[in-house]
């Protein structure tokens, strides 16, 4: 199957009452170990990169890779190509012409108007061309890649439907507790998720997803969560898989032998979470 456009999968995912997990990659062994366990549990869902991972290859090489891994490995289920904290208008276009089939643009540092005007610019780009767009508002605390963002403020309620009228966007990722990375512990605030929830015209994407207990996603689901992204828990289990090969040999260089146990350790880590958000729901 080739790459999903991401409206095409935010429909897959409505109909089938489904949160969808969007896993970070950053080179080909976690796209392979991504691609594989959507497969193996035969659901669907996004793969990501950010604009930070991208410095290492580039939205070409990120697609062109993502598309032959889809065709060789014969995946049957439908998965999109995200831009995760796309940091600016220039990285959001260039992977939309690369052919990544859906795009978040993350100006969420930005005061509240200029927010709106970086995303409403994006949107305007990627809606030509058919690609939905994720953005954020509120400041999620923790480490995002090299980025820790100054501001912690939560999603603002009475800001959202205008803020998602203004910049059209179709997706809205939200600040309410969760955080990035595995340093800091997120609590999430239900109250506010609900608030948010019946302000928000778009559903809504919650960022951070290691960490987070699996039955506060399945409860955030019941919000109009239609996404939930998922990074350092896969790079913990490929990065430990390396760390144990050295350990126990410090002249390992079977290079092939170490990686192909990190991409079943990633596959591993990517189907549990798979089968907990939602409950080992398989789509036939
Ligand atoms: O955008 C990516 C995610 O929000 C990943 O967060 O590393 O805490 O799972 P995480
Ligand atoms: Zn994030």
């Amino acid at each position: 199957m080739q790459l999903v456009n991401g409206y095409e999968l935010m429909k897959y995912a409505k109909e089938n009452h489904l949160v969808l997990p969007a896993f970070n990659t950053t080179d080909y062994e976690m796209t392979l170990a991504i691609v594989k366990a959507f497969d193996k549990m035969r659901l669907g869902g996004y793969i990501q990169i950010s604009s930070h991972n991208l410095k290492l290859s580039s939205p070409e090489i990120i697609a062109n890779m993502t598309r032959e891994v889809m065709q060789r490995e014969d995946i049957s289920v439908p998965i999109s190509l995200h831009l995760d904290h796309g940091k600016s208008f220039e990285d959001v276009k260039r992977c939309i012409d690369a052919g990544f089939t859906s795009v978040m643009v993350d100006s969420s540092q930005l005061p509240f108007e200029e927010n709106v005007k970086e995303v409403r610019k994006a949107a305007n780009y990627a809606h030509y061309f058919g690609i939905p767009v994720e953005a954020e508002l509120g400041g999620i605390r923790g480490k995002e890649d090299d980025n820790v963002p100054d501001s912690n403020a939560k999603t603002d309620p009475e800001q959202v439907y205008d803020f998602v009228e203004r910049t059209k966007c179709d997706s809205l990722a939200v600040a309410i507790g969760n955080v990035h990375g595995l340093a800091l512990s997120p609590q999430l605030d239900f109250t506010l998720l609900k608030k948010v929830a019946k302000a928000s015209p778009v559903p809504l994407v919650l960022h951070g997803g290691s960490g987070i207990p699996f039955d506060q996603v399945r409860r955030a689901k019941e919000n109009n969560l239609i996404k939930v992204n998922y990074g350092s828990d896969l790079r913990k289990s490929y990065i430990k898989t390396f760390g144990k090969a050295y350990d126990l040999n410090h002249n390992e260089f079977a290079l092939y032998d170490v990686a192909k146990q990190s991409v079943q350790n990633v596959i591993d880590t990517a189907t549990s979470i798979i089968t907990e958000i939602n409950v080992k729901k398989q789509i036939s």
